[in-house]
């Protein structure tokens, strides 16, 4: 596992992690970004999915795009099937200080393939090839592909898709572990991951069910991909790409949070959101508070009602409340 400590190369980028936070849409904004980057200094994070059309005809740009201070190393993360607004939203990208533009080849919900974007344009790898050809052409950061196994499992056509992709210039390729169909069902087949790592020379980084520094440590020893993508384990625990990272560059694991840590990270996470975003910035925090609420006695009552809060101010007596009643019940436990 000696390599796994060793920098990660993305075209001419060195990352100094192969530990990689996944864009999850209506999660990864700058707010959770900064949670995840405190405890995984190195790691690379992307942006939500940005759709490249609206973008490429936007004056102003969404708060989607803004990336803060100390972010890097940072990727955005763009969607489509046209390649000339995907090369025009991917300069404006680099413009906000993205330092790769990831290409979304995988997203399953029908209101983008029906537009021809994410999974679908597995069916369509001329134009896949097209828009990664038209993007690099564009910019002179490292073009990335995140994609699934194929539309459906009999159309499993990842082999030639990826190879395609590499001959376009594409600089490193995420592999979802599931095909179209199965959405976000059924265990990641990383037999699949194993064998695009040996037919590529960029590097392959394995994505789908890594939840835990133990799956982490076997995916890489099965697939021998060149990193992990950690993606719905860090719903509410922002700690996990730092335990994977922490783990591969040390042999050791880190002290593993408490219910009243999550919590109280929890509490942040609130704060930072309606200071960012006001109240839409509440609502969006409903479903964290719930994900952060996990494995106490209780926990499943505290959900419910986090998960209807209306104001800072509830959402934090809230979680005092839950603080409160963990220590009277002497049940703050280790996750
Ligand atoms: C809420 C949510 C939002 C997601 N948004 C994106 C996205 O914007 N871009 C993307 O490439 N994948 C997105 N995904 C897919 C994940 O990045 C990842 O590929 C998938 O969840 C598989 O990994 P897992 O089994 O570890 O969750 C999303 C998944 C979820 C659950």
């Amino acid at each position: 596992m000696a390599i796994y400590s060793s920098p990660l190369k993305i075209g001419n980028l060195e990352v100094h992690s192969r530990v990689l936070q996944s864009p999850l849409s209506g999660v990864t904004d700058l707010v959770f970004r900064r949670l995840v980057r405190r405890f995984a200094p190195d790691s690379m994070l992307y942006t939500e999915m940005v759709n490249a059309t609206e973008i490429s005809q936007l004056q102003e740009l969404p708060q989607l795009m803004v990336i803060g201070d100390k972010e890097q190393p940072i990727s955005m993360q763009l969607f489509d099937c046209r390649p000339d607004f995907m090369a025009v939203a991917a300069k404006k990208a680099v413009k906000e200080g993205a330092m790769t533009i990831d290409i979304n080849m995988g997203c399953p919900v029908n209101k983008i393939t029906k537009k021809g974007g994410g999974s679908s344009l597995l069916r369509q790898p001329e134009i896949a090839e097209q828009i990664v050809r038209e993007v690099v052409g564009a910019v002179s950061v490292p073009v990335t592909v995140k994609t699934r196994l194929g539309w459906n499992a009999q159309e499993i056509n990842i082999i030639d898709f990826a190879r395609r992709l590499e001959d376009a210039g594409a600089q490193m390729l995420t592999l979802h572990a599931r095909t179209r169909e199965q959405g976000y069902h059924g265990p990641a087949d990383w037999q699949w991951i194993k064998r695009v790592k040996e037919v590529l020379s960029i590097p392959v980084i394995a994505n789908g069910d890594i939840v835990s520094v133990e799956a982490a440590i076997n995916c890489l020893e099965f697939t021998r991909a060149d990193g992990v993508m950690c993606s719905r384990g860090t719903l509410g625990y922002p700690y996990l790409v730092g335990e994977i990272d922490y783990y591969l560059k040390t042999g050791k694991n880190l002290p593993k949070p408490t219910s009243i840590d999550l919590l109280s990270l929890a509490k942040e996470h609130l704060q930072g959101l309606w200071l960012y975003k006001g109240q839409r910035g509440i609502w969006q925090a409903r479903k964290h508070l719930a994900w952060y609420c996990q494995d106490f006695t209780g926990a499943a009552l505290w959900r419910e009602r986090f998960s209807r809060i209306e104001s800072l101010g509830e959402g934090c007596d809230l979680i005092d409340g839950a603080i409160a009643q963990l220590n009277l019940e002497n049940e703050n436990i280790y996750r």
